[in-house]
């Protein structure tokens, strides 16, 4: 069991789950399933220029061999859904802090993590596994890009629509996808300022893709975000 040094603040999520020891060895490949991953603290100062990273994003689809860092994978799928405020506030706008997003990483080369689907769990700033195994190839048959595989891991958007629908009735589609599109951008912009690459990829078969990942009953895949460290300078 590894915890992040100095927390800013204890989680209730993460102090239940550490109680009950379920946080998994960081470098564990038996993780079991649903077993939490405690990601590193994310930074929250200055890299960089909101500016830089506008100018400088390119859709990229190629990446260098090698695996991300799991301090990377955390700072991405914060900058996309972690909390940054109180009463669960994330980085990301929902309508009416509903928040119907799920994120899910299919890690294949991240430090640290053995090959598999894992849910970002905003609370405790943790993945869980879901399903072991490395799922890119999956992904990428159900969207017919073979380049999406690789990627050293893919973040999967799901949405649970009926926590919206709850609320905004009809709406909801629509929201969730503005909603999606915000947080995929955050992630995007991340990306760039850890000198990462990632491209939006909206063209996948749903059902072949719902198939092939475990989904939570209700959740539907929005969005995928292969990324890693390009293989060349995206350029402009
Ligand atoms: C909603 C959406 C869906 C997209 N789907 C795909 C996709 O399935 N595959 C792909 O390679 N690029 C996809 N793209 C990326 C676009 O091709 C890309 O953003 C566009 O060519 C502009 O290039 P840039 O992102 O480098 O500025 C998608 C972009 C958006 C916004």
């Amino acid at each position: 069991m590894r915890s992040r040094s100095a927390p800013e603040r204890p989680r209730a999520g993460l102090a239940a789950a550490a109680a009950a020891g379920l946080l998994a060895s960081l470098a564990g490949a038996e993780a079991a399933l649903g077993a939490e991953h405690l990601l590193p603290r994310p930074q929250t100062g200055a890299s960089g220029s909101v500016e830089r990273a506008l100018a400088a994003r390119r859709s990229v689809r190629a990446f260098r061999s090698g695996p991300i860092s799991l301090a990377q994978a955390g700072q991405l799928l914060w900058a996309a859904q972690g909390l940054t405020g109180a009463q669960g506030r994330r980085a990301a706008p929902s309508a009416g802090a509903l928040y119907p997003l799920r994120l899910y990483l299919a890690a294949g080369a991240v430090e640290g993590l053995a090959p598999g689907l894992y849910r970002y769990e905003p609370q405790s700033h943790a993945l869980a596994l879901t399903s072991a195994g490395d799922a890119r190839r999956a992904l990428a048959a159900a969207s017919g890009q073979a380049w999406i595989a690789g990627a050293p891991a893919v973040v999967l958007f799901a949405a649970d629509p009926r926590r919206t629908a709850g609320r905004y009735g009809a709406r909801a589609d629509r929201f969730v996808q503005i909603e999606a599109g915000a947080a995929a951008e955050n992630l995007s912009l991340q990306a760039v300022a850890l000198g990462l690459g990632s491209t939006f990829v909206g063209a996948f078969d749903e059902a072949a893709l719902q198939r092939s990942v475990a989904l939570a009953p209700g959740e539907r895949p929005v969005l995928l975000l292969p990324l890693g460290r390009p293989a060349t300078d995206p350029g402009r």
